[in-house]
């Protein structure tokens, strides 16, 4: 989709040709500045019973006298405009547009001043929109007509804008990556194939580099832990490591240690789980190919941070494996030997991705990391904590997590941050290994953050369960993108 920024016409808002404009009111009257066409037009749908001025609604009308798009779509936003209520104002305007013929719409908001923020908001939400799976599909039929959207806006402003629309595609493509690769089932998208796509990502930018760990490699190393998970599958386990060298092209001064040292993300890559021999239930176990939504958003991230050209080194891991049964497989109660050197008594095999995560965690210590961040669907007990809302984060480091919960306010990506008291890792305790790899029901995501903390001290540290934001179950059910606008705009924070 084609996203630029409009000058209103002379003649106002009404002079505007587009097949549609969307009008978004920032205010709980109509605002003084709306042009007289239009005001009567809102005013008359008010004064009927048609509208009302308040956060949330919405109304649409054809063919308004004196107006030259033929589709006109009032939206209400609440007076402040910020990017929450603008976001929730657009998708009610949009969805009043969406099945229509409109292939142009003219956005204009009026009562208040559109920023880049906004701007970034408007490609966000029409991408999402408009995204469709296809790859086992080809059929799908397209999700609008939309082709092109003008954001209307003074000339002072169309720089900032401009900046805006940028961050918006550029973070939209890598929320679409993600999708896409979490979107294809598990027969499609294999360890390999996440490798593959890698490969492919690093292709396309200068300063992206790819390296992939095969079997052989991580049983060189001691990944005793990751193997241990990938041993029943037929498919071969990758261990993927991906590094953005962005910081060396800054003309900014900086402090040349700080800009060594890079941020490290680290996704759960579980192409599939099946709870191996701790077999899952039948009912949406299909939903486990969606268990590679953390490899997927680091992947989106690293497509999102190249497309902006982030001033910043990011590494980013992703041990990527199907968790199977069968007569090869990781038992309940055998004991494994991690990458730290620290040993696992696998109580249940259906914690897989606390395994594959620890020795990636470990594997991250060689990059001497400013900060890691791990991103996994760890555990159904986040799902039950937090819903489909907001992702759990919990995080050794008060300033990264900070940060971490901001970045997801003004991606409108939300996170909530979770404990790590010392006395829920009471739990992990085994009397035949350093650890057991499941603490119970009780407290679930905390006992599954604080085994991976016991992997994580030498560095500060986030991790982010999206195990109920990576995907929609039901009727929607398909891939979010999240938390690739949260990671970004983390990272473009720390770009500076
Ligand atoms: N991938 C699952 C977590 C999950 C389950 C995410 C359902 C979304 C929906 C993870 O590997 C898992 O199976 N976790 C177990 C841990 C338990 C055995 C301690 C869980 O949450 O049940
Ligand atoms: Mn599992
Ligand atoms: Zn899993």
């Amino acid at each position: 989709m084609d996203f630029k920024t409009l000058q209103a016409p002379k003649d106002g808002l009404c002079a505007i040709s587009a097949d549609a404009l969307l009008l978004v009111l920032a205010a709980g009257s109509v605002p003084a500045s709306l042009e007289a066409t239009l005001a009567a037009a809102v005013k008359g749908a008010v004064d009927a019973g048609d509208l009302a001025l308040e956060a949330g609604r919405a109304l649409y009308l054809h063919r308004v006298p004196g107006l030259k798009a033929t589709r006109l779509a009032v939206t209400v936003c609440a007076a402040s405009a910020a990017p929450a209520a603008w976001r929730k104002a657009l998708a009610a305007g949009m969805a009043l547009l969406k099945g229509g013929g409109a292939r142009h719409v003219a956005v204009a908001l009026v009562g208040a001043d559109a920023g880049a923020e906004h701007a970034e908001a408007l490609v966000a939400l029409a991408e999402d929109a408009t995204y469709v799976y296809r790859h086992t599909k080809p059929s799908a039929p397209a999700a609008s007509r939309l082709e092109r959207l003008s954001l209307v806006c003074e000339k002072a402003q169309a720089k900032a804008i401009e900046a805006g629309l940028a961050r918006g595609r550029a973070i939209a493509a890598g929320v679409a990556l993600a999708r896409e690769l979490a979107n294809r089932p598990a027969n499609h998208c294999t360890p390999s194939h996440l490798a593959a796509e890698a490969r492919a990502l690093a292709r396309r930018h200068a300063r992206l580099a790819v390296q992939v760990l095969e079997r052989k490699d991580a049983e060189k190393l001691g990944m005793g832990a990751f193997l241990a998970v990938a041993q029943a599958s037929h498919q071969a386990p990758k261990f993927i490591v991906l590094r953005w060298q962005g910081a060396g092209t800054t003309k900014v001064a900086r402090a040349p240690k700080a800009a060594k040292a890079p941020v490290v993300l680290v996704g759960k890559g579980i192409t599939f789980d099946t709870g191996g021999v701790s077999l899952k239930p039948a009912p949406e176990m299909d939903e486990m190919k969606f268990d590679m939504g953390g490899a997927a958003s680091v992947l989106g991230t690293f497509a999102a941070v190249a497309e902006l050209g982030l001033a910043i080194d990011l590494v980013g891991l992703v041990p990527a494996c199907e968790n199977m049964p069968g007569g090869g497989a990781v038992k309940p109660g055998d004991v494994v030997k991690s990458l730290s050197g620290q040993t696992i008594e696998i109580l249940n095999t259906d914690a897989e991705g606390r395994l594959i995560l620890c020795d990636a965690l470990t594997y991250a210590e060689r990059f001497k990391p400013a900060a890691v961040v791990d991103i996994a669907t760890l555990t159904g007990a986040c799902v039950i904590a937090l819903g489909h809302h907001r992702s759990g984060l919990f995080s050794t480091d008060e300033a990264l997590a900070a940060s971490l919960l901001e970045a997801g306010e003004r991606a409108g990506d939300l996170a909530w941050r979770l404990p790590l008291d010392e006395a829920y890792d009471e739990a992990l305790k085994s009397n035949f290994a350093d650890m057991g790899n499941v603490g119970g029901r009780p407290g679930g995501a905390i006992t599954a953050a604080k085994f991976l903390q016991r992997f994580a001290s030498r560095y500060g540290w986030a991790h982010l369960d999206i195990a109920g934001t990576a995907w929609k179950s039901g009727k929607e059910k398909g891939a979010t993108g999240r938390p690739v606008p949260l990671l970004t705009h983390f990272l473009i924070a720390r770009a500076g």
